[in-house]
């Protein structure tokens, strides 16, 4: 298995793995408008023995305010691993690798909407999102500093890119 940087050569594999691993088509239409906006910061694939899809994750802009200012972090959505290639590794690849090309964009943060008992592996905890409002608050939200202190300034705001709208209640 290896990881690579996601080229439109991988799209229409990347949308069946999201439509199969979540039984429709909000995640993939979620990558689209990432994409399509812009927001899209580190996109990875992993690859089979056969140069196959494997596994996606998408890392897209988000925006952390604090009284301070406002800095640049990532929201992890979504992470997905083709049914027959899971527990093999793929989905800690692309996660590691994306944080990795995350903190070398200087992203301050990552943030995940997700369960903990996967997540948590990677170093993220729902403590990390302590004094943050966010649409998406709930023991689902977690997150990871990916520079010292950047989660450690009091009160502030996370604020998802435009087209994880579809997933708050405060959609139009
Ligand atoms: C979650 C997912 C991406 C993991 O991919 P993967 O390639 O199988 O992951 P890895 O091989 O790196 O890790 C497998 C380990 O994670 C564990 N794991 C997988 N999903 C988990 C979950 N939801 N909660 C807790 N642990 C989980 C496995 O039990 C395994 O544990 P082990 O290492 O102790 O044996 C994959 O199961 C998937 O695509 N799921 C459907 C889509 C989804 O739920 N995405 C995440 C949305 S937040």
């Amino acid at each position: 298995m290896r990881v690579v940087v996601a080229d439109p050569v991988h799209y229409a594999s990347v949308k069946r793995v999201l439509v199969d691993a979540f039984g429709g088509d909000d995640e993939a239409s979620l990558v689209d408008e990432l994409r399509a906006a812009g927001d899209a910061a580190v996109e990875l694939v992993a690859l089979d023995d056969q140069g196959r899809v494997a596994g996606h994750v998408m890392f897209s802009n988000l925006r952390i305010e604090c009284d301070g200012g406002a800095e640049g972090a990532v929201a992890l959505a979504p992470l997905a691993v083709r049914l027959d290639c899971r527990n093999q590794g793929a989905g800690g690849l692309l996660v590691t690798h994306g944080l990795d090309a995350c903190r070398q964009l200087g992203k301050v943060a990552a943030v995940v909407l997700g369960d903990p008992g996967y997540y948590g592996r990677f170093g993220f905890s729902g403590d990390a999102t302590q004094g943050f409002s966010c649409v998406f608050e709930g023991p689902y939200l977690q997150a990871l500093e990916l520079a010292p202190g950047a989660l450690q300034r009091g009160q502030g705001r996370l604020i998802y890119a435009r087209a994880f709208d579809r997933f708050s209640d405060v959609s139009p």
